[in-house]
């Protein structure tokens, strides 16, 4: 249980919130570059709280800015794309991907007065088709992390996202590090349904371990479980990856979820899915792969309960837009969310006393890829169809 200031604290993240400067010490998913077309080259986000243009120019290069224009404030949205920048629909002030003001029709050039304006930008940098953004301070900037789910060529890469989640982001990361919520969300409520799918979670775990894991580029909770009667068998890890993603091993791919928080109350998650070949062969990666939307509810607005993502929803939408934790109960078998909430103070407080907060690295040396499969796991080893 949590204190309401305690509660406000782990799950505000405007720019002014510790949270808030905590997240934008790392690079978030913003969209896909496929999104991102010559037809319509632009796309309306909010990201912690803040509204956005995504667009990318006539160049190529890709921006990040404040929704509203610098001069009186109407939509970048409805602007113009232009060979290096967007312009204002209203009066015409254009922007670069950098945020600088490169034309003010209507102004005295004499004046100087464009090098004067600053339209709050940030960096985007595009992997495996992913748009990922920094927003936080630019001397701080880590360099970003190159996830093997994304790196790899030896197999075929999906990307998804979820329909919008309507609750604040922790609820996901704290359902990462709750592995016994498999055995009645997912594998009960599949059987109920007559799908025998999720037989996998169907035993009771004996035990859990969790595990605070840092290395230079990132750090998270390796999580594993012990299931009854089958001790001795160690699971293919599973990690949450701070502060807001998480590796999947499944029967035939390996999947990472990102969490990217939009506001206090929303949360959108993107999802990657490798497929890698059996005998290793190199698979032709597209440039801009599509981004497929996966449903999560029915017409009527309810949870489907169809599948993982559904029946996770349901519990994380359901607990409130943010959770009540004041009210809550917490038992032995919520150790993991325990742990978690810890190494998020513990993170918060590192920011705000002036240092970095944990999984973060600038140091070109260590830039390596990041091995989340470890050497000798194959996707095509006893694990289960899905998992969180
Ligand atoms: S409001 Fe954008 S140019 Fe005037
Ligand atoms: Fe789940």
């Amino acid at each position: 249980m949590l204190t309401q200031e305690e509660n406000e604290l782990l799950t505000r993240v405007g720019s002014g919130t510790p949270a808030g400067q905590l997240l934008r010490r790392y690079w978030h998913v913003v969209g896909a570059a496929s999104e991102l077309t010559e037809k319509k080259p632009k796309k309306r986000v909010r990201v912690l709280g803040e509204d956005l243009v995504l667009f990318r120019d006539r160049s190529g290069a890709c921006g990040l800015i404040a929704e509203h224009c610098a001069h009186r404030g109407a939509s970048l949205y409805y602007g113009f794309v232009e060979e290096d920048g967007i312009r204002c629909a209203y009066h015409g002030w254009k922007y670069d991907a950098c945020g600088r003001c490169l034309e003010q029709p209507f102004e005295s050039p004499d004046a100087g007065y464009k090098e004067k304006i600053r339209q709050p930008a940030y960096p985007v940098e595009k992997l495996a088709g992913l748009l990922f953004a920094y927003m936080g301070p630019p001397e701080k900037k880590p360099l970003l992390p190159k996830w093997d789910v994304l790196m790899r060529q030896d197999g075929a890469r999906k990307l998804d996202s979820y329909q919008l989640l309507r609750c604040n982001w922790l609820q996901a990361m704290e359902n990462s590090v709750d592995p016994v919520h498999t055995y009645y969300l997912h594998a009960h409520t599949l059987r109920t349904r007559g799908n025998k799918e999720a037989a996998y979670y169907y035993r009771p775990l004996s035990k859990l371990e969790f595990e605070l894991v840092v290395h230079p580029a990132w750090a998270g909770i390796q999580k594993r479980r012990f299931f009854a009667g089958d001790t001795a068998r160690v699971e293919t890890p599973h990690p949450l990856i701070f502060p807001n993603m998480l590796l999947v091993p499944a029967r035939h791919s390996y999947n990472m979820h990102f969490r990217t928080p939009v506001d206090d109350y929303n949360t959108q998650i993107f999802h990657v899915s490798f497929r890698p070949t059996r005998d290793g062969g190199v698979v032709e990666q597209p440039e801009d792969p599509p981004l497929e939307l996966v449903s999560t509810k029915n017409e009527a607005g309810e949870f489907h309960m169809e599948n993982f993502p559904s029946q996770d929803q349901m519990a994380w939408e359901s607990q409130g837009p943010v959770a009540n934790r004041p009210n809550e109960h917490l038992g032995e078998s919520d150790q993991g969310v325990i742990l978690f909430r810890k190494l998020v103070r513990d993170q918060l407080r590192a920011v705000q006393n002036g240092g970095d907060p944990v999984g973060v690295n600038r140091d070109a040396a260590k830039d390596d890829v990041i091995r989340l499969i470890p050497e000798g796991y194959t996707a095509f080893s006893d694990t289960a169809d899905q998992d969180d």
